[in-house]
């Protein structure tokens, strides 16, 4: 076979293919080579699928499953669950300085405003007389009974979970050890105030919610 031959006969089989693998049907592919290695027979993420009663390609996990690494809190957001929290839980992070000071920097990002730098109630949006006083930790009392300088690790874990009264849930912004590393510092701040003496005041104001409403307009 001379050179000629060869040219003239891939000319041939390339005008051939070219010619087969295009089609009028703009919709239609023509001719491929190993069609499924471009169009994969597997579903869509947001398209229907004709295998689930719903329809759904993208499926919901199945109930009951757990995050890796989920830490599971199993008290519930009622006074039982606080009290049941306060005698099983206990803070399963290491106490160390690097811990505290990382439970500081978070105390001073969510709960400053509110229960002051060092934990007396006396936040800023408190002095602007826009919000009761919390009482202090190392010197008021808590309205769930007890004094707020005797708050377990799983009191303070359970508040700062799920809220209590004029407090709303930390949870969404912070994770299980971020909680734990602030729970660390507020056990600081329950020692830094003066000597325990709890007065009714230091609670009333937060405990009749028509008031305290009232003081947040
Ligand atoms: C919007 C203001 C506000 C913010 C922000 C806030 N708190 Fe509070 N906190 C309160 C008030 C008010 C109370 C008292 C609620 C009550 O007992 O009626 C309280 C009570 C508490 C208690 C005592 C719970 C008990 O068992 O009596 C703890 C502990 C606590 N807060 C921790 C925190 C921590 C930690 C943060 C930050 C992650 C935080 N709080 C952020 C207002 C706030």
């Amino acid at each position: 076979m001379n050179k000629t031959l060869v040219l003239l006969c891939a000319m041939i089989v390339s005008g051939i293919t070219l010619m087969t693998s295009c089609s009028k049907d703009s919709k239609k592919a023509g001719l491929e080579y190993m069609p499924d290695m471009y169009r994969s027979p597997s579903y869509e993420v947001y398209s229907p699928n004709p295998l689930f009663k719903d329809s759904m390609s993208m499926r919901l996990p199945v109930e009951g499953t757990i995050p890796t690494n989920f830490v599971f809190f199993d008290y519930p957001n009622t006074t039982e669950g606080y009290e049941a929290a306060s005698r099983d839980v206990k803070n399963p992070l290491e106490s160390n300085p690097e811990n505290l000071a990382e439970g500081k920097r978070l105390f001073e990002i969510f709960c400053v405003h509110c229960h002051g730098s060092k934990g007396q109630g006396d936040g800023s949006i408190v002095a602007l007389g826009k919000f009761p006083p919390p009482p202090s930790y190392s010197k008021g009392a808590s309205s769930r009974g007890g004094l707020m300088k005797e708050l377990t690790d799983g009191k303070i874990y359970h508040t700062i979970t799920y809220g209590v009264n004029l407090m709303g849930s930390h949870a969404s912004q912070l994770n299980p050890t971020e909680r734990w590393k602030v729970v660390q510092y507020i056990h600081e701040l329950q020692h830094d105030g003066e000597p325990i003496t709890a007065t009714a005041d230091s609670t009333k104001a937060t405990t009749d919610p028509a008031k305290a409403t009232a003081l947040v307009k």
